[in-house]
């Protein structure tokens, strides 16, 4: 096997430009590369394959030409390689600290992830628009932990990368700035590699949304399976976006692909044809908002409500002599009921469907064919109502079980104290999943926060990418 980058045949950086107008036909190369142990991941090429759609929307994916070390690595510091990345989120800060292992075997050697050090807060970064400065004060004891987890020697050898997700995106773009600027300053002090402190950025959702994906089918050995329908299709509920991401093989009829997001993908040899689409402002919290008749991201200037004082939230998915402050972003709202029947859930779930509806969720027959993993707050709405035991990391669930659940807090009685927007929320999830992608209501899905006891999230496939890219800056593969 030969994963020898020059000659593999790619440059060592590439940027997301292209206006290579390849055909989603045709192109796609029988994956000749099967690893056993997943390891090295090469990131080598991630444009879109309709630069028009693309440059339209003045974004750029940034991810980096990287490769995983080949036999031929002349500068190797040592068997243990460290990553850390912090993940911004709308509701909190994320770190980890991710320690691989280069792996000799006799194929050469790989990466094999080690262990993970994983720390959260709360609020978000992009709850400090008013003080930009306590937002990187607020990251400081993630960053205390990072340093502490790394050994001391080999802190100047390893990367740190902080990319801020939806909460960001939906600031104001001067707010959104001042930030980043003060978040940027504090990562500069720390000990750790920071190359190009302008990667320190928001990340757009499409990255979001196929890091992601490589972390899953990483951790489930079937990155490199070398028929794609055996990769898996994956589901990531945050709080301001919604991401999904699946492989189409090569006679896909894409024909019936709504909203086009499609990503040529290269992982050392093999190529992908990668969909992947950010539905912004169809996160968990920003569905809520949408669902109480105003909206944001996709649905900014969607207001039902126009003759309300602007804090109040008026809404069908609580009784009618409930009300509660909600905190979302910048804003706090005060959320009344309106329901007076014993139970919301009828009145609630057309309020839900019609955001749904809206929403123009991709309905590909591919999709629904992969086996499909969702994470993020699937995980926590299931996990809240008790669907998933303290104890568990994954559960094998249907859409129905959402429903079922939605059925028991919808009503009166046993509406969450600790969640009051359950209901809600439950039937969000039912309905994004059936009425918006398609799904039957009894479709199996995987709903997980760990893998292999390794944690679901766009950030090991960030770092595996961030880890590579050092390599790159070997003359091996200048
Ligand atoms: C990293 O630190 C070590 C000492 O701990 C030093 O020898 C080495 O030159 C440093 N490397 C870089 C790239 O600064
Ligand atoms: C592709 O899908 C569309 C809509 O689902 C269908 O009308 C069309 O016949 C399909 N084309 C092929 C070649 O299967
Ligand atoms: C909110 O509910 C409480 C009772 O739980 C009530 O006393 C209060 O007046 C309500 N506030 C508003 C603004 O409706
Ligand atoms: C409320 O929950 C209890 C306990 O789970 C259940 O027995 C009862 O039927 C529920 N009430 C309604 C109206 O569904």
């Amino acid at each position: 096997m030969n994963r020898c980058r020059n000659q593999t045949g790619g440059s060592t950086t590439t940027t997301a430009t292209s206006a290579t107008a390849e055909e989603p036909h045709g192109y796609l190369r029988r994956r000749n590369v099967v690893m056993a142990t997943v390891g090295v991941v090469l990131l080598a090429a991630l444009y879109s394959v309709h630069p028009g759609y693309y440059s339209a929307r003045g974004s750029s994916v940034d991810v980096e030409s990287v490769t995983g070390p080949a036999t031929q690595r002349q500068d190797q510091p040592s068997g243990d390689l460290y990553s850390v990345v912090f993940d911004a989120g709308s509701t909190g800060s994320r770190m980890f600290v991710f320690h691989f292992k280069l792996k000799d075997d006799r194929e050469g050697e790989s990466v094999l992830l080690e262990r993970e050090v994983f720390e959260a807060i709360e609020p978000g970064i992009s709850s400090y628009a008013k003080t930009p400065s306590e937002a990187a004060d607020s990251l400081a004891p993630l960053l205390q932990k990072a340093v502490s987890s790394v050994p001391v020697g080999q802190q100047n050898a390893t990367l740190i990368t902080l990319k801020a997700t939806a909460g960001l995106r939906l600031l104001p773009k001067e707010k959104g700035d001042q930030i980043m600027a003060e978040v940027r300053d504090l990562m500069k002090s720390s000990p750790f590699l920071l190359p190009d402190p302008s990667k320190i950025m928001v990340m757009g959702g499409e990255e979001e949304g196929i890091f992601a994906w490589v972390t899953v089918n990483f951790l489930l050995d079937v990155l490199w399976d070398s028929d794609p329908d055996n990769t898996v299709a994956t589901f990531d509920l945050g709080g301001g976006s919604m991401q999904v991401t699946f492989e189409l093989s090569d006679n896909a009829n894409l024909s019936d692909v709504q909203v086009r997001e499609l990503y040529k993908l290269k992982l050392l040899q093999a190529y992908f044809l990668v969909f992947t689409y950010s539905y912004l402002g169809s996160g968990l919290k920003s569905g809520r908002l949408g669902i109480m008749g105003r909206g944001e991201g996709h649905f900014a200037g969607l207001s039902e409500q126009a003759e309300d004082d602007g804090n109040v939230l008026l809404s069908p998915c609580f009784p009618a002599e409930f009300n509660t402050t909600w905190r979302h972003g910048e804003h706090i709202f005060l959320v009344k009921g309106t329901s007076t029947s014993s139970s919301g859930l009828k009145l609630c779930k057309q309020a839900v469907d019609n955001f749904v509806h809206k929403g123009s969720f991709i309905k590909n027959k591919q999709l629904h064919q992969r086996e499909l993993h969702l994470f993020s707050y699937y995980f926590d709405v299931a996990r809240w109502a008790g669907l998933i035991p303290e104890s568990a990391t994954h559960k094998l669930m249907t859409p129905a079980d959402f429903l079922q659940a939605a059925e028991h807090y919808c009503v009166k009685e046993n509406m969450s104290e600790a969640y009051p927007f359950l209901c809600m929320d439950l039937l969000y999830i039912y309905s994004m999943l059936t009425e918006g992608f398609g799904l039957a209501p009894d479709r199996q899905c995987h709903v997980e926060q760990k893998i292999l006891g390794r944690e679901v999230s766009w950030s090991l496939g960030a770092a595996l990418s961030t880890l590579s890219q050092r390599f790159t800056f070997s003359a091996v593969y200048l």
